[in-house]
């Protein structure tokens, strides 16, 4: 087995132009990561094509870093690897197409890696640095993100080549993922974008008991769905659009528009509102509210993932993608986690949201095993994870 392999990663998914080198999957020698918020900002949310052109213009910059700041040069790297799918078609083709210009140029291998093993592999990568090589397999994981909230037991196979990964989904959102759920109902409240950071700051202002709102009503028939050719397995499914109109008639029915449009008005004169100025323009109704929103969705991701972690009898749990940065969600999984006798495992705070060193990291395995990428590979904006 070769140990000293150092893999640059790719990463250009959603909105972060973001390289990375990893040695061994396991010691980080680099991690840049280019955020395009500030391009987005203006629109509310992602725009897709002005995220494939702000790549074009950041990637090449964003490589060099990674490769300087790990003290590496393009003929030292060993491999290449790069974010295959799930993602924005155009967003993801730039990072694809740099990359394989790269490989062939260079001559070196190819990786493809799924953006969701990357979440996930951001965790091992952490854990292995920590010294914990000894992990309960299966591994419940779940990936809450922006544009995912997914439910996967992975596994482990040895073999002499080094390992590979398998990835059983069993639960996933019907709707709305978790992530998006933080940015609309910040949309709605006027409180910036990405909304999810400021609900988590401003949470703690208000009163979590406030209210209540229901997370996701499934059907009792459709919460037993079995999982496409797998036999009886149980799923745990979520889905989040409820919640998010439950608070739209919430701001309606308590009048709250007036003050959500004063708020609105007052921080587009700042430049980069931080929380003070929202603070300054949120009052009690509005603090309880989101509160309340953010303790309700916790409950919900947490229920049902301990939930499912209870139906496999699994005693391995890993919180990742950006929504894990969540101070509430990590709280309420330690606590309710370690009663349930689980091990709860996040990564830390900049590899939980979008970054490029997960993707190197979930790309080693791969590289041991000599999986590499043909040339004729495309971005799979839908790519599922096996
Ligand atoms: O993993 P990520 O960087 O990109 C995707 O793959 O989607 O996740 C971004 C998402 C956004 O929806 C953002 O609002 C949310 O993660 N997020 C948070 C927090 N930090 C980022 N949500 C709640 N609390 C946070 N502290
Ligand atoms: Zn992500």
């Amino acid at each position: 087995m070769q140990y000293d392999s150092a893999i640059l990663g790719i990463e250009t998914s959603c909105d972060e132009t973001a390289a990375a080198v990893v040695r061994s999957g396991e010691a980080m020698l680099s991690n840049v990561v280019y955020s395009q918020i500030a391009a987005h900002q203006p629109y509310g949310g992602v725009v897709p094509e002005v995220a494939s052109r702000e790549h074009l213009k950041a990637i090449v910059g964003v490589v060099r870093q990674a490769l300087s700041d790990a003290k590496q040069t393009y003929e030292s790297i060993d491999a290449i690897a790069v974010t295959h799918g799930p993602g924005l078609a155009g967003a993801l083709l730039v990072g694809i197409s740099y990359a394989k210009a790269l490989a062939f140029a260079l001559d070196k291998p190819l990786i493809a890696v799924n953006h969701l093993e990357g979440h996930i592999h951001a965790v091992l990568l952490e854990e292995r640095q920590k010294g914990n090589h000894e992990l309960e397999f299966p591994i419940l994981a779940l990936v809450v993100s922006g544009g995912h909230t997914h439910l996967y037991l992975a596994r482990r196979l040895a073999h002499p080549s080094g390992e590979s990964w398998s990835y059983e989904n069993i639960g996933r959102t019907r709707d709305d993922a978790a992530g998006e759920a933080f940015d609309k109902v910040a949309k709605l409240l006027a409180l910036g974008y990405p909304g999810g950071p400021m609900v988590d700051k401003l949470s703690k202002h208000g009163n979590p008991k406030a209210f209540k709102f229901a997370g996701s009503q499934l059907k009792h028939r459709d919460r037993n769905e079995k999982s496409s050719g797998a036999s009886d397995r149980p799923r745990f499914d979520f889905s989040y659009s409820g919640m998010k109109t439950a608070i739209l008639r919430h701001v309606e029915t308590h009048n709250l528009k007036p003050s959500i449009e004063d708020r609105r008005n007052a921080l587009s004169l700042v430049s980069q509102p931080k929380l003070e100025d929202y603070l300054g323009h949120c009052d009690h109704a509005t603090l309880d509210l989101v509160a309340s929103f953010q303790r309700s969705l916790v409950d919900d991701l947490v229920g049902k993932t301990l939930e499912a972690a209870e139906a496999y009898n699994v005693r391995s749990l890993f919180v990742t993608g950006g929504v894990a940065a969540n101070n509430e969600l990590r709280d309420r999984f330690e606590q309710d986690g370690s009663r349930a006798g689980l091990k709860v495992m996040f990564p830390s705070r900049p590899l939980s949201t979008d970054n490029a060193a997960m993707i190197a990291a979930a790309a080693y395995p791969k590289f041991l095993a000599k999986d590499f990428a043909t040339m004729d590979f495309s971005a799979e904006a839908g790519l599922v994870l096996r």
